[in-house]
């Protein structure tokens, strides 16, 4: 017989929670005791007038959208191939020794970014002959100016990608200082552990990293501390050309990896996936060029997925694909959401953008639920801040316990400000005590619903929460003034044009 708080956090870890729970620790985490509920009063200290932009912020003037509140998003909107899987195959296309095509690329910031990258290394980037297709002409490879390549410098975390091809094909790699989102400390200790057993002597510079293999690249054993998306491709990029065998233990297996593994198969790479997280890879001589069309982008259709459940609409995304969004799709109908699968096969059969998800909100009330991130396959951190969004609005208390990255929450003030009803918590509140458990940083959330969200001044913190701003800025009464929205294309191409497309009101001060 489970006590009553055991079974109500079984009941939690199944992904439901009554309207007016309680939560509490479990029992198998000693060193948590606290009972939880919504602190009014700590909620209270979190005014819109609190938020104002500060003059400071002015010169954001030009990076600015009012949103125009209260509106449910309808209609249809297209994603193009995944932001995290074409900046990788972009960087791949460096292994080969033929050009490389790239197919449904989209417009964002970060493919403007790897191109800048790869041209300053003498790879010619143009576009192919159909609509997002990217020709990628490797055959004259060099040196990059390091000052140059510093012009990057802080804007993205894809070069430290580029180490194993340039180690390849030059015998020396220079990688500016990484960028990305602040979300985490996002060290890159596991790609200099790989690095290192592949044979490369890692030099930290003034100016960034400076790489070398002196006596070549060789095939290892080597097991992540965690299942990372970076390393995994980190060491797959380097061993297809490494001497000999590499085994990966502890791999990441995200869709997006599986079809990295797919473009260096295309190139002539040999690479299996056992069970168990289990990546070898035999080394080959040489590599080809390969012609590619990637995964739909899983972040941007569960974004627009939320975005339609949090302001009331129904939109159909199309392109987006069923296999890679399982547990996004549980955890959109625990809440009450409503959907409809279209195969490829029923809409466009094979051509680019067949087929697609409609999502909508079901008219009645959304039920609160239990979210706790994960790598592949649990619910991914991406997908965690546009749902938030959306369980502002579900009756009940929602918890998120986020454990990928240990400052992906702070994005919740400002749906305080808002108006949401939502506390942070250090301890781990979800089924698996993670690494973040016993450290100081709040990764769990407490997110009480219904609320009527208000409009606020609002600043973009980063790619995910700045679109997560955006629903909720769409979601709320009045008229929100939202800073630092070119972030956003980093991520979501034309997302302006798009939210237009859908019937919001936005507009450029
Ligand atoms: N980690 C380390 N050491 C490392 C590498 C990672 O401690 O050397 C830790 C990180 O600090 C984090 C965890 O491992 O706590 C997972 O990080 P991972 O390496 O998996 O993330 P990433 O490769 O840097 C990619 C995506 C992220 C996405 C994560 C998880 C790209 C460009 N970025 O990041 O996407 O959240 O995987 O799926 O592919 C986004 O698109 O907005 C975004 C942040």
């Amino acid at each position: 017989m489970c006590a009553p708080r055991d079974r109500r956090h079984a009941a939690m870890l199944r992904g439901r929670v009554d309207p007016g729970t309680i939560i509490e620790a479990p029992r198998r985490w000693p060193t948590v005791t606290a009972r939880y509920h919504i602190d009014a009063a700590d909620n209270a200290a979190h005014r819109p007038d609190q938020q104002r932009v500060s003059m400071r912020e002015v010169s954001l003037i030009n990076d600015v959208l009012v949103v125009h509140g209260d509106t449910p998003l309808r209609g249809e909107v297209r994603v193009r191939g995944a932001k995290n899987l074409v900046s990788k195959a972009m960087v791949a296309a460096l292994l080969g020794e033929a050009p490389s095509r790239l197919y449904d690329v989209p417009r964002i910031r970060d493919v403007e970014v790897v191109s800048d990258l790869l041209e300053l290394h003498g790879v010619r980037v143009s576009d192919g002959s159909e609509p997002g297709e990217l020709v990628l002409d490797p055959t004259n490879v060099e040196r990059a100016n390091a000052d140059e390549l510093n012009v990057h410098a802080g804007s993205s975390r894809i070069p430290i990608l580029l180490c194993g091809p340039l180690l390849h094909r030059l015998g020396h790699a220079f990688i500016p200082d990484l960028g990305g989102c602040h979300i985490g400390d996002r060290p890159i200790d596991f790609h200099l552990g790989a690095l290192r057993q592949f044979g490369a002597v890692v030099e930290k510079t003034a100016k960034g990293l400076d790489i070398t293999a002196p006596a070549g690249l060789h095939g290892t054993k080597f097991e992540l501390p965690y299942p990372s998306v970076g390393a995994t491709e980190q060491v797959l990029l380097t061993a297809v050309l490494a001497e000999g065998v590499t085994e990966l233990r502890s791999a990441a297996v995200e869709p997006e990896i599986i079809d990295l593994i797919c473009v260096l198969q295309k190139m002539g790479a040999i690479i299996t996936v056992h069970t168990d997280r289990v990546i070898e890879i035999e080394g080959v001589q040489s590599l080809g060029g390969y012609a590619h069309r990637p995964i739909p982008d899983r972040i941007e259709a569960a974004s627009w997925g939320a975005a339609a459940l949090a302001t009331g609409g129904d939109v159909f995304v199309r392109g987006a694909r069923q296999a890679d969004m399982m547990t996004f799709l549980n955890a959109f109908r625990s809440i009450g959401g409503r959907l409809e699968i279209e195969d490829p096969a029923a809409g466009l059969a094979g051509v680019a953008g067949g087929g697609g998800i409609r999502f909508w909100h079901p008219g009645d009330e959304l039920r609160a639920v239990a979210v706790e991130t994960d790598v592949h396959p649990g619910f991914m951190t991406d997908w965690q801040q546009p749902m938030v969004v959306a369980l502002t609005q579900a009756r009940g208390l929602s918890i998120v316990h986020e454990t990928v990255y240990e400052r992906r929450l702070g994005y919740t003030e400002s749906l305080r400000a808002m108006g949401a009803t939502i506390q942070t918590y250090r301890e781990c509140l979800g089924g698996t005590p993670c690494r973040f458990g016993r450290r100081n940083f709040r990764h769990s959330a407490v997110i009480a619903g219904p609320s009527k969200l208000h409009a606020a001044d609002l600043r973009i913190p980063d790619l995910r929460a700045g679109f997560s701003h955006l629903i909720a800025a769409l979601a709320a009464k009045g008229s929100s003034t939202v800073y630092g929205v070119s972030l956003i294309n980093r991520g979501y191409e034309d997302f302006e044009a798009k939210l237009v497309g859908l019937g919001a009101h936005v507009e450029r001060p």
